[in-house]
């Protein structure tokens, strides 16, 4: 079946990025000159996806401003003739962004939770909203539609990490003597230490759904960290689907992290013509 659908949350509080997600959400931030989400969205697209939900938060409605058409600001350039920054402005003009309000920030469970309309009943892709990839061939969340179409079950995007990471992930549980890069799970570990985590595969906000998670979701109890955990609903819908990871080739970027941010500015700076010279001759004056 294929994937129509993508559903990105960006309703979180970003404590992690404070105290600028007191004003602006997180997914605003700017890699250079455009919003991190702006990524997200665009990833969904190029992977065929023609229906995106975007799951805000009731205060950072300039999300949606973004995608939006400014019709002063387009005004503004027709008139001084700025052809090249009227383009710009109109990328998103013609594409619709649904969107969802989540009032109360009770976790990522809970805020693809209010998806659940907008699902119905098919297969669904969920793309963090703070989770940025670059794939050199293909878009990140294209790789896990192409497993999914194989195997038809809830599909994790995983990725390796260090032995010192495992403990700020979840870390992916697999049935033994499978030969990778797509595993089936027995479940996953939240944030385990590295001498008793079962993988170094890590759960890194790219995922496609069947729609019977939503029948796990409405019951969902809280859990770590007094919030309704996505990955507890997954889990207690392994008693009808099969849960498969998969070791996403594309480069992730957690930008909710502020390392991980610098990170995002410096490698997409690095890839691109017109800004690359610039920012190596950053880091040479810098280095030393
Ligand atoms: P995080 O775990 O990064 O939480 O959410 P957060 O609140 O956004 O950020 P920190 O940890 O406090 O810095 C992962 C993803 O889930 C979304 C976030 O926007 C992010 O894309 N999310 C999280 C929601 O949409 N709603 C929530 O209630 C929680």
């Amino acid at each position: 079946m294929k994937i129509k659908k993508a559903v990105i949350p960006a309703a979180g509080f970003g404590t992690r990025f404070l105290p600028i997600t007191k004003v602006m959400s997180k997914e605003l931030l700017p890699i250079i000159d455009r919003p991190a989400i702006e990524y997200v969205v665009k990833e969904a697209i190029d992977a065929g996806i023609c229906e995106i939900l975007l799951i805000i938060s009731p205060h950072k409605k300039e999300v949606l401003d973004y995608f939006k058409a400014n019709k002063i600001l387009e005004e503004f350039l027709i008139e001084k003739n700025n052809t090249e920054g009227l383009k710009l402005i109109r990328e998103y003009n013609d594409i619709k962004i649904n969107y969802v309000i989540q009032y109360e920030q009770l976790g990522l469970g809970h805020a693809v939770l209010h998806a659940k309309d907008f699902v119905g009943e098919e297969p669904f892709a969920v793309l963090l909203g703070d989770d940025l990839f670059y794939g050199e061939n293909k878009p990140a969340i294209k790789e896990l539609i192409e497993v999914f179409s194989q195997y038809d079950s809830h599909i994790l995007g995983t990725m390796t990490v260090s032995d010192e990471e495992t403990i700020k992930y979840g870390i992916a549980d697999p049935i033994l003597n499978q030969k990778g890069p797509v595993y089936e799970l027995k479940g996953f570990v939240e944030k385990p230490k590295p001498e008793v985590a079962p993988s170094r595969s890590a759960a890194c906000g790219r995922y496609i759904l069947k729609p019977i998670i939503f029948k796990y979701l409405e019951t969902q109890t809280r859990g770590v960290g007094g919030e309704i955990q996505l990955t507890d609903a997954i889990l207690n819908s392994t008693k009808e689907t099969k849960l498969y990871s998969y070791d996403i080739k594309a480069k992730r970027y957690d930008i909710g992290s502020k390392d991980g941010y610098l990170k995002a500015i410096v490698e997409f700076a690095l890839r691109r013509d017109d800004l690359r010279d610039k920012m190596l001759k950053i880091i040479d004056e810098n280095s030393n």
